[in-house]
């Protein structure tokens, strides 16, 4: 099975695993390659959308991996029985803030779990913090871009690491390495958008407060150089 560039950098971060759960599966892409690739020996593809869980055992049983992938159809985290154990929890596709409400959902699973991936759409900071705060330390990050869109992938384990700067919470640990070209390439794009947007609140209202964005661009154009010398 061919999954998308996102897909792909998700399921290169999940580490081998008994059980996955791949909460908001949608079409179950990524349980179905996890699970076909051997890194997961088991999954549990779940989604609130009965119309999202209908695909996703469509896909499972089309690729025969019923008695591997159980299909379930309901509220976050909620869907999983007494006796499972995840030691991996998949969630991707979603808002950091919604992230955050799921894993905190069902507080007993996360604590059991040995492994969180995580892949939110905005809000990377709140999800940043909150695993930190629930002691996981972010071991390992990516970016890639689809459509236009930047997206940010965490592995988050059980493990005891530096609290997060203000730098990484904003940016990450790994990504201002300078190692990953779309990155550095994003970022310097960043720059110029908010480049752009403090000349224009400056030029409609002189006395605006632009403090906020004056901080982020400086951040930015630290890491961006930082990249920049790692890269030469
Ligand atoms: C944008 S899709 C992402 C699908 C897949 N995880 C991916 O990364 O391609 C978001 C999925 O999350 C599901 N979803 C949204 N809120 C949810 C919740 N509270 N609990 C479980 N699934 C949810 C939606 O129904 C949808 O299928």
């Amino acid at each position: 099975m061919k999954i998308s560039k996102r897909l792909r950098m998700i399921a290169e971060l999940v580490p081998k695993c008994r059980l996955l759960y791949d909460v908001g599966t949608d079409h179950a892409y990524l349980p179905i390659y996890l699970v076909k690739s051997g890194k997961a020996e088991r999954a549990v593809a779940s989604d609130i959308s009965s119309v999202s869980a209908d695909k996703a055992l469509e896909n499972v049983v089309g690729e025969g991996l019923e008695d591997k992938i159980k299909v379930r159809c309901g509220n976050g985290l909620s869907t999983l029985s007494e006796d499972e154990k995840p030691d991996v929890i998949l969630i991707s596709g979603m808002g950091g803030v919604l992230t955050v409400q799921l894993l905190e959902g069902n507080k007993k699973a996360v604590s059991e779990a040995s492994c969180l991936i995580l892949q939110p759409q905005h809000n990377i900071e709140t999800v940043r913090r909150y695993t930190e705060k629930i002691g996981f330390g972010i071991t390992a990050e990516d970016f890639s871009e689809e459509n236009g869109k930047a997206y940010f992938t965490l592995r988050c384990e059980r493990c005891d690491v530096p609290p997060l700067s203000y730098r990484e919470l904003a940016l990450g640990r790994f990504l201002p390495e300078g190692r990953n070209p779309l990155f550095n390439a994003w970022l310097g794009r960043q720059i110029l958008k908010l480049e752009s947007k403090i000349s224009a609140a400056y030029a409609k209202n002189p006395n605006t407060d632009i403090t906020r964005l004056e901080e982020t661009l400086s951040l930015y154009k630290e890491v961006y150089e930082k990249c920049q010398n790692a890269r030469t």
